[in-house]
């Protein structure tokens, strides 16, 4: 079997996982370059990696390039891709920079692996919380239809990178010892406690940024822009794992009981619904999983063809990850890189 060389571009939250999975999923792995703005000695599971830094030379003889670096303009996609493809890479990103241009496929494996042959040098990979709903939602809007999606989401801190889970310890730690330390915000507002309605920026409409990643996305990956999406985003002090109450209508009528059974069968899902044992999806369950968790469906008593899912899955795996390693093999498998 062909091995391919793989450059890894960020160590934070996303990376270390990348590096993680890499290994996990037995990739066929070559060379491995790791990069980020430091140069130092990563260990992930026992394993060493030496990091180097990032420059416009370093994917020479690369043949996959997943990028797990910062966001925008001076970021490490925006910056370095156009030196990967011009290196003859395939880029895929976990940013949100690429997503929404109309020549860069969005993919979510599970939902539309065929969108990768469009690539011409970079692939992104969506929000995290985008791909859980996404990969819950597929197999029922192929089923029933998809008319309208309310989604609510309780976002775990390492969502926002690192930072997100050392501000999180250090709130916590401090009200232990009651040692009333002022903690440097990485995320808007205090975690410890707390829940924020607030992830990204506010547009004029009252929406964050995430929240609109969750309908822009959506209507991008499902290839239907007429499907109805509003969504409120909350930043919870959960270490890792989102989790999301999404409301759907479907087009024609499918029962509770249908949906078990249809996502059941249906790839990267665990059902786990028996609420009367108290058995539902919960991140603490999920940490570290590569599947896409659905409980609690049931019927909406007042609306026609109304339905109820709770989806949780591990935001640093599926949510970002895993789908981008599912990605490079889904490369591999059609036999574009
Ligand atoms: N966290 C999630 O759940 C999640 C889910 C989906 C997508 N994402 C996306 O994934 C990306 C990474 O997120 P994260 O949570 O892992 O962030 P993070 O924990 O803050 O880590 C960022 C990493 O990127 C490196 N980096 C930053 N700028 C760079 C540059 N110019 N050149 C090279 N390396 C650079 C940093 O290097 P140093 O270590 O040397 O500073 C660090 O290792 C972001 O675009 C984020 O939006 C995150």
């Amino acid at each position: 079997m062909r091995k391919y060389n793989v450059a890894v571009i960020g160590v934070g939250a996303v990376g270390e996982e990348m590096l993680r999975v890499l290994r996990q999923r037995d990739f066929p792995v070559d060379q491995l370059k790791v990069f980020a703005r430091s140069a130092r000695t990563v260990v992930v599971d026992g394993q060493s990696y030496q990091v180097e830094t990032l420059n416009e030379n370093s994917f020479k003889g690369m043949d996959i390039a997943l990028f797990a670096g910062t966001e925008g303009d001076k970021g490490a996609a925006v910056t370095y891709a156009p030196h990967a493809i011009k290196a003859g890479c395939v880029v895929i990103d976990n940013g949100a920079d690429f997503r929404m241009r109309p020549d860069v496929p969005l993919v979510v494996p599970e939902a539309n692996a065929a969108d990768v042959k469009k690539h011409k040098g970079i692939i992104a990979n969506p929000n995290c919380s985008t791909v859980q709903m996404v990969v819950a939602l597929a197999p029922i809007k192929k089923k029933a239809g998809l008319k309208r999606i309310i989604v609510s989401t309780y976002q775990a801190v390492s969502g926002s990178g690192r930072g997100g889970v050392v501000q999180t310890e250090e709130e916590f730690r401090a009200w232990a010892s009651q040692s009333g330390k002022d903690v440097p915000k990485h995320m808007d507002q205090r975690i410890a406690f707390n829940v924020f309605p607030h992830i990204g920026s506010f547009d004029d409409e009252g929406y964050t940024s995430e929240e609109m990643k969750l309908v822009n996305e959506t209507h991008k990956i499902l290839h239907d822009n007429k499907i109805k999406i509003s969504a409120t985003v909350v930043r919870v002090p959960v270490k890792t794992g989102h989790s999301e109450a999404v409301y759907i209508e479907t087009a024609k009528p499918i029962s509770p009981e249908k949906v078990r059974a249809l996502l059941r069968k249906s790839p990267g899902i665990c059902v786990i619904d028996d609420p009367k044992n108290k058995l539902y999806p919960m991140p603490v369950d999920v940490e570290g999983k590569d599947e896409t968790f659905v409980g609690r469906i049931r019927r909406d008593p007042a609306v026609k063809n109304g339905l109820w899912l709770w989806v949780v899955a591990d935001n640093l795996r599926k949510g970002a990850a895993t789908n981008a390693v599912q990605i490079a093999e889904e490369l591999i498998r059609q036999e574009l890189v």
